[in-house]
């Protein structure tokens, strides 16, 4: 197989400029004073980023927000260069970028697909053989002799993706810009991408849809302030980074002490979700072991506590409420530091996020010890067998011809 693109040690500077002068005034006295135009800071949005990518591969880019996932694409589309290190890139490429990026604001929308057209090295000709079907993919007829400085968002992408699909690139990037767009023309890019992943097309894929990601590539790499921390299968990486992001997220910790309430006699000090082997993680498959565990402190002596959780998916829709009394599990009496566990030996939740509260009270459920609303957040990543739904209710089918 050959090489699409080649990353070589590569590197990219920015210059960042504090307080900058916001009017020619202030930038006189700023002169005047011997400040100059604010400060400067260099700033490295990748260091030292060494990747192949072969022909018909996808890869997906993952990582936080400024990790550098659209520098990368930036510099395969050549809108900027390298500070250092080397690229190769083999192939037309075709890019849904940022927002704007690609497109003159003063231009209608027809304008631009000559413009890009010819960026990409079309003939006015074979352009003008491609304008219906760009227009109609993007559903832009009402609005394509309209200057683009007019568009909402979501008809930019709309009109940059379909450009992008139709100029038959070798090299396909896109940004998840495509999130902007609205659910049903998500899918059909989606489905785009997955057609032009069958004809060979290298695609690199940039979002933060985990699912998507696992779903459509072979391989992920994940980006982290500039560098490569993980480069392999879109499980692994996937997996590794949701876990860490999940763990590092503020907006959970703030959550923490907003959506919880109790007596404290017993209080849920942490809660951990464990695979088959006892691993901590937050991202399941569909038919995994999955085990939700609660660390408790009783800070007295409580006779017959009833653990409970709850799970709700991330539309709200409340999964399922078992506790250890309906379950007829009796503990007898709590004190000091305890482990409650609940084990589903093979998770029956397809794709989705979903949220676990947990609670302890007392079993006539008058007296609530403790209790945290939909504060332990997790992932199951779409199966291979099952799709659409909740629920996988392990049919089986039969067939027979009578
Ligand atoms: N033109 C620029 N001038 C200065 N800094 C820039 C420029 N472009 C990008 N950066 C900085 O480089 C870093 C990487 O940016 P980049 O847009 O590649 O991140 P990203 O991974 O795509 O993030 P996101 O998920 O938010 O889209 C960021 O800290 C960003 O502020
Ligand atoms: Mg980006």
């Amino acid at each position: 197989m050959s090489t699409a693109i080649q990353f070589e040690h590569v590197s990219r500077r920015f210059v960042l400029h504090h307080h900058r002068a916001r009017s020619f005034q202030e930038l006189v006295i700023r002169m005047l004073q011997g400040q100059g135009n604010g400060r400067r800071e260099v700033f490295w949005a990748l260091s030292d980023v060494s990747f192949e990518v072969k022909k018909g591969e996808m890869v997906a880019l993952v990582g936080a927000n400024g990790a550098g996932k659209s520098t990368v694409l930036k510099l395969i589309s050549r809108i900027i260069d390298p500070t250092s290190g080397r690229i190769i890139v083999n192939g037309r490429v075709g890019a849904l970028l940022e927002l704007g990026t690609g497109f003159h604001p003063d231009l209608t929308g027809r304008e631009n697909i000559y413009l890009n057209g010819a960026i990409l090295g079309l003939r006015r000709d074979e352009i003008t053989r491609r304008l219906d079907d760009i227009i109609a993919f993007a559903e832009m007829e009402r609005f394509i002799d309209v200057p683009v400085k007019h568009y909402s968002s979501g008809m930019y992408v709309r009109l940059g993706f379909s450009v992008a699909v139709h100029v038959e690139p070798e090299i396909l990037l896109v940004d998840e810009v495509l999130a902007v767009g609205d659910a049903a023309f998500q899918r059909r890019c989606l489905e785009r991408i997955d057609q032009m992943r069958a004809n060979g097309t290298t695609i690199v894929f940039v979002s933060h849809d985990l699912n998507a990601v696992r779903r459509l590539c072979q391989r992920a790499i994940w980006l982290e302030k500039g560098c490569i921390v993980a480069d392999g299968s879109p499980e692994a990486v996937v997996g590794e980074y949701a876990t860490q992001s999940y763990a590092a997220s503020a907006a959970l910790a703030a959550r923490r002490e907003l959506c919880r309430h109790g007596t404290g006699e017993v209080t849920i000090e942490e809660v951990r979700f464990l695979d088959g082997e006892g691993r901590l993680r937050d991202f399941f498959s569909t038919g995994e072991s999955f085990t939700i565990e609660m660390r408790y402190r009783a800070h007295k002596v409580i006779e017959r506590p009833v653990f409970g959780i709850a799970i709700h998916r991330s539309d709200g829709v409340h999964v399922t409420g078992p506790n250890t009394q309906f379950a007829q599990y009796e503990i007898p009496m709590v004190r000091g530091e305890g482990v409650v566990r609940y084990t589903v030996p093979f998770l029956p939740l397809l794709e989705g996020t979903y949220y676990v509260s947990v609670s302890s009270h007392d079993r006539d459920s008058i007296c609530m010890y403790d209790y945290h609303d939909r504060l332990y957040p997790f992932c199951v990543l779409s199966g291979a067998e099952e799709r659409y739904g909740l629920v996988t209710l392990r049919g089986v089918w039969s067939w027979k011809e009578e």
